[in-house]
């Protein structure tokens, strides 16, 4: 929906080609995580490039709500003001998640080791959004929750007042809910334990350590056994944002099935747990490459290239790559249509439960647009139709989920008949400037008549 409420359809027909430079914006993950550290901490954080999509700001809120001095300066530029571990005041009223489950269960980690209660709530898709894989470990630290049926939003959250340590192992592959358990263990005594079966993203770990926190990640047989030692006290940062791969997947994606195209997309972070797609994409026959590879701020960083691929063939994404592009499969879907052959995404369960069940989603959008696509509880299959293939000319339903409203724009790009998407608004949840940045490489989008 948009500001008012109003759904805002948007048409996307056929372009090309595609040229220039696409700036994206900064990464969520890490902007939610550098809101709330900043806050954990003693002192200002100063943050730059932090993305400014509706489910950071929503973030921000929430500091302010617990006792954090969040300011704006500028574009992207913002300093926290941290209250220090153990330093959160009760909020005065419902803290509001919006559309963001990061934001949702990395504040519950964040209040559950505070002795006060915090009630969650959040938009109609997040609302129906699992929480119990979050509030179960909580519990062991000694917080108590109270939500609707499956521990659904809205949802009070009483902190333990006096916590203990734990030791947990996740039994779904979620760097939120490690990062919970990370946010909550920072406020408990001794040393906490979370173990992962899959790595997932570990900007947490890795920013934790950046603050000052004891925090050390082994590999076992077990899985990847993180320890974080209790009550450390956090320094202020300074902490500039890398762009967003999840972002950066869409104009390189619309590069590579778009006839003609050459786009440029500088400054990516390529943190290993995150650019799953990127590597699908060129086992898969994409010309994409990563230009000037280095190091910023302790991530690698590339500019990436992507060019019109017309040679690409479906393959089958290994499972265990799986944690490390959970976000793009919506996008790599609109791919696989127009490469040759059949793309199998298997061990994908937990795409069920995003901000729309996006197996569903997608499957509902191709088949519209004419391509086949099979489907199981934790797998599916598109069959390719080729560069040119895709018939296109429908509308489908973006069901609240920012990634699906673009995944479904960019299939209108490339397939003989336009594509409209029912409700654009969720894409500035991630990606405010998505529309302005597309049209500016060249894509031809419109709002269609009421
Ligand atoms: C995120 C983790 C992932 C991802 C989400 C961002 C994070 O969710 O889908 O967009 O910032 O930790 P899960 O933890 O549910 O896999």
């Amino acid at each position: 929906m948009s500001a008012h409420g109003v759904p805002a359809p948007l048409t996307a027909r056929r372009a090309g080609p595609l040229r220039g430079a696409a700036e994206v914006p900064g990464d969520k993950s890490i902007s939610h995580r550098a809101l709330i550290l900043g806050a954990m901490a003693v002192g200002e954080t100063r943050i730059t490039g932090l993305l400014e999509g509706q489910d950071v700001l929503d973030t921000g809120r929430a500091m302010r709500a617990l006792g954090a001095d969040v300011v704006r300066h500028g574009a992207g530029r913002w300093s926290v003001h941290g209250v220090g571990v153990g330093g959160f005041r009760e909020p005065a009223g419902v803290i509001d998640c919006g559309n963001s489950g990061t934001g949702a269960r990395l504040l519950m980690g964040a209040v559950a080791t505070h002795g006060f209660a915090t009630t969650f709530a959040g938009d109609a898709s997040l609302s129906t959004r699992p929480m119990g894989r979050v509030t179960d470990p909580l519990a062991l630290f000694g917080a108590r929750a109270v939500g609707r049926s499956g521990g659904r939003l809205p949802l009070t959250l009483v902190g333990a007042a006096d916590p203990v340590p734990v030791r947990y192992a996740t039994p779904v592959p979620s760097a939120q809910v490690k990062s919970a358990i990370l946010l909550a263990a920072l406020n408990a005594p001794g040393e906490s334990v979370v173990i992962e079966r899959e790595a997932t993203r570990d900007h947490s770990e890795r920013m934790l350590q950046g603050f000052g926190a004891e925090v050390s990640a082994r590999t076992t047989a077990e899985g990847r056994v993180i320890t974080l030692r209790g009550r450390p006290e956090l320094t202020a940062q300074r902490i500039a944002v890398p762009r967003d791969p999840s972002s950066a997947a869409f104009p390189v994606c619309a590069a590579l099935i778009v006839e003609g195209s050459d786009v440029l997309v500088p400054n990516i972070g390529l943190n290993p747990t995150r650019a799953g797609l990127f590597e699908t994409l060129r086992e898969m026959g994409a010309d994409l490459t990563y230009e000037s590879p280095r190091e910023e701020g302790g991530e690698p960083v590339a500019d990436l290239r992507a060019k019109f691929s017309p040679d690409m063939r479906g393959i089958r994404v290994p499972p265990d790559r799986a944690a490390s592009m959970i976000d793009e499969y919506p996008i790599l879907s609109v791919v696989a249509a127009f490469a040759e052959g059949e793309t199998d995404m298997p061990g994908v369960a937990e795409l069920r439960v995003k901000e729309s069940d996006r197996i569903d989603a997608m499957a509902e959008a191709l088949r519209a647009a004419g391509v086949a696509v099979a489907e199981g509880p934790d797998w599916w299959r598109v069959t390719g139709q080729g560069p040119g293939g895709v018939a296109g000319g429908a509308t489908a339903a973006a069901r609240l989920d920012h990634r699906i409203a673009m995944s479904v724009l960019i299939l209108g790009m490339a397939a003989r008949r336009p594509m409209t998407v029912d409700d654009a608004a969720p894409i500035s949840t991630s990606f405010p400037i998505f529309e302005p940045l597309m049209t500016g490489l060249g894509a031809l989008f419109e709002r269609p008549l009421p």
